[in-house]
């Protein structure tokens, strides 16, 4: 299986209890949007909510978006008729679904047999992907087991609200406003952008829930971004041109990136390792870097 690969600088959160906020993800500038089951939908709402979502997904005009459901984790009554349900109802319009609070990599397998029987019982062509949140303090231990569990997976999501209350964090430490000398945040990103990229599959930082604070939201995007992190959630329509921003190389950067690469590839060929480009040095270990940005323009087709 080889996974496709797909933009996520900004990955739309939308409850999937409300019709009007599942149009207006449709119509947004968002890569990928993520239908809610879980946290922005009351329990009393959840059994609807699956309605709602596959009549959206099959009625919709998603554009290019990724169409991404969440679902609620494996220790909910919830997690077997949220895959079943929504699979069966909108599979062949549905390309990816997000597991909540996995403990272990075998909390991932069970989602992954789930959709294996359902694709086949359904005939579904393509094969759904998968795409996890690291929100539990035994996941962040398992990060690496999680990353490899199985082929579909593509993402790893840090969801930091729900991990803080995991291990109990000071939420007045975030963003580095309190007593915790440092970013709170830091080793937790680092490891699982470090698994995800030993796996070869994407990480994403979870969100920011003061939609009013465009600079908090820039400062905690581009900490993501630093560490190799492709994108960020939005959970408001004011967060979408900042994620997207954040994560997409700007054009002088990708102008320079082909410089380089030109640079060094013309080196190579007059049996040369290194080169210079406005007093920059270039060799294979630059290309690499230089690959990272010209991947990412062709990508986002920038
Ligand atoms: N997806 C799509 N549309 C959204 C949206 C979202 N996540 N959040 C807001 N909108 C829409 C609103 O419906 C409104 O539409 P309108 O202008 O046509 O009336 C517009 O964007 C502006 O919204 P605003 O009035 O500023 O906010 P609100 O009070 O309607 O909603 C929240 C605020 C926080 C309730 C809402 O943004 C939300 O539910 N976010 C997602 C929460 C979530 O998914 N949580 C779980 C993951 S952390
Ligand atoms: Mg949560």
């Amino acid at each position: 299986m080889t996974r496709p690969r797909r933009a996520r600088r900004c990955q739309l959160s939308v409850p999937g209890s409300s019709e009007k906020m599942l149009a207006k993800a449709a119509g947004s500038a968002a890569d990928h949007v993520f239908c809610d089951l879980e946290d922005a939908v009351a329990p009393s709402a959840k059994v609807e909510a699956r309605g709602k979502i596959i009549n959206a997904l099959n009625t919709l005009d998603w554009g290019k978006k990724t169409r991404c459901v969440r679902i609620n984790d494996v220790s909910t009554q919830w997690c077997h008729d949220d895959i079943i349900e929504v699979v069966t109802g909108a599979g062949a319009n549905l390309d990816t679904i997000m597991l909540t609070k996995p403990y272990s990599a075998a909390d991932v397998i069970f989602l992954d047999r789930m959709l294996t029987q359902l694709e086949k019982k359904l005939g579904l062509e393509k094969s759904i992907g998968i795409e996890v949140l690291i929100e539990e303090v035994q996941a962040l231990q398992n990060v690496e087991d999680i990353s490899r569990s199985t082929p579909r997976l593509e993402c790893l999501v840090f969801g930091m609200g729900d991990y803080s209350g995991s291990q109990g964090i000071d939420t007045r430490d975030i963003g580095g406003t309190g007593d915790f000398p440092g970013d709170i945040f830091h080793y937790a990103r680092f490891r699982i952008a470090m698994a995800a990229r030993a796996a070869g599959i994407d990480a994403v930082d979870g969100p920011y829930a003061n939609f009013g604070n465009p600079e908090g939201y820039l400062s905690e995007a581009k900490r993501a971004k630093s560490l190799g992190m492709v994108g960020k959630w939005a959970i408001h329509p004011a967060q979408i041109a900042l994620a997207t921003e954040v994560f997409s190389p700007d054009p002088s950067e990708v102008a320079f990136a082909r410089k380089l690469e030109t640079a060094y590839r013309e080196a190579e060929a007059q049996g040369l390792g290194a080169a210079q480009v406005d007093g920059v040095m270039v060799d294979v270990a630059s290309l690499r870097l230089v690959r990272n940005t010209l991947d990412k323009a062709e990508l986002y087709g920038l």
